[in-house]
């Protein structure tokens, strides 16, 4: 496989093996429900003036579209920024600096690998830098020493990730009716791990995608895409654009959060499209169950009217389907739903 796509220079045409069959390839958007964008500042850990309205919006989104965007979110500005700044330096940086990086040892806490890292039968017109983050002193040696500022931005943003993750399980679980730190745990047991996704100009976007069509394995993806647009969900079958929003993160629901809580929320099938007029930075960070966690429906949201709609299943055999699936959501659901009656 060929190492990276990336190799410092922009490509004039795209070359044949990046050419989506016709019928794969994108069509025409729906026209907008925009995605809601919630605005946390009035979000407390105790109920206050306007905290009811965020838990329930946060809620609905969910329900609706199952990605939403968060303004004044508390993350500091500057630390997103400085991360979108180191990497784009790293990706920047000259091939044999690199790819130094890459490796197909899918057990790495640290690699560069392009497309999707597994032998796709079109390749994806992206690189990725996946690194696990958190807790910071577990991997922090493992991170680029270069550009030189990378390690010190990286520790910030991963407190500064943690930190968020907290804030919105509280939410999610008080609009539940569930306990403050269900989704702590096992359920977000996995280390945090981040895919810095890099997608250079593209001659002809419209033969090509970034992401193909998946949903997220995890509880929660936080995702960073700076000011340049590319997500895509699926709404009610058809397409609709993500467009940036000064200084927000984007949270969309993974399928593990589906399951969790019986299908109240749903987790999103999105997708990254490319673009020719500048290269596209996106930092998602994955919020897992550790491999050995049981997920299951919470019982408490459980009775008579509401039966489990899906089994209990090891995250580790879920996550194992998902690689096989290529993050297939409904045959990842057609095989964990509940068949007994
Ligand atoms: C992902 C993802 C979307 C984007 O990394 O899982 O969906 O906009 N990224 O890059
Ligand atoms: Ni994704």
């Amino acid at each position: 496989m060929e190492k990276v796509l990336h190799k410092g220079f922009k490509y004039d045409t795209v070359p044949e093996k990046y050419v989506f069959p016709p019928e794969e390839r994108q069509k025409k958007l729906a026209s907008n429900k925009s995605i809601p964008v919630i605005d946390l500042a009035n979000a407390k850990a105790y109920i206050g003036l306007g905290h009811d309205e965020i838990v329930k919006q946060i809620l609905e989104a969910g329900k609706e579209f199952g990605v939403f965007q968060i303004v004044n979110h508390g993350v500091n500005n500057e630390v997103m920024s400085k991360m979108l700044e180191v990497m784009e330096e790293f990706f920047n940086m000259p091939l044999e600096k690199r790819v130094i990086h890459y490796s197909e040892d899918l057990c790495k806490p640290v690699r560069l690998f392009t497309s999707t890292g597994a032998h796709d039968i079109v390749p994806l017109w992206r690189d990725c830098l996946r690194m696990a983050i958190y807790p910071v002193e577990n991997f922090k040696q493992y991170w680029p020493e270069k550009p030189s500022n990378l390690k010190e931005t990286v520790e910030r943003y991963a407190v500064e990730m943690k930190g968020l993750t907290e804030k919105i399980f509280g939410l999610i679980t008080e609009g539940l009716g569930l306990e403050y730190d269900y989704l702590n745990g096992g359920l977000s047991g996995q280390p945090m791990i981040s895919h810095v996704n890099y997608y250079p100009p593209c001659p002809d976007p419209s033969l090509t995608f970034g992401l193909a069509k998946h949903c997220d394995p995890g509880l929660v993806t936080l995702l960073l895409q700076g000011d340049v647009s590319g997500l895509q969900i699926l709404c009610n079958g058809e397409w609709q654009a993500v467009d940036p929003v000064p200084n927000a993160i984007i949270v969309i629901y993974g399928h593990q959060m589906e399951f969790v809580t019986n299908g109240q929320l749903k987790s999103v099938e999105h997708r990254a499209i490319t673009n020719d007029m500048q290269s596209r930075i996106s930092i998602a960070t994955f919020i897992q169950p550790a491999m050995d966690c049981l997920v299951a429906p919470a019982k408490k949201l459980l009775d008579e009217n509401n039966p489990p709609l899906y089994k209990s299943f090891l995250f580790g055999d879920y996550f194992a389907n998902y690689v096989a699936n290529l993050g297939d959501k409904l045959k990842l659901t057609e095989h964990f739903q509940n068949t007994t009656p």
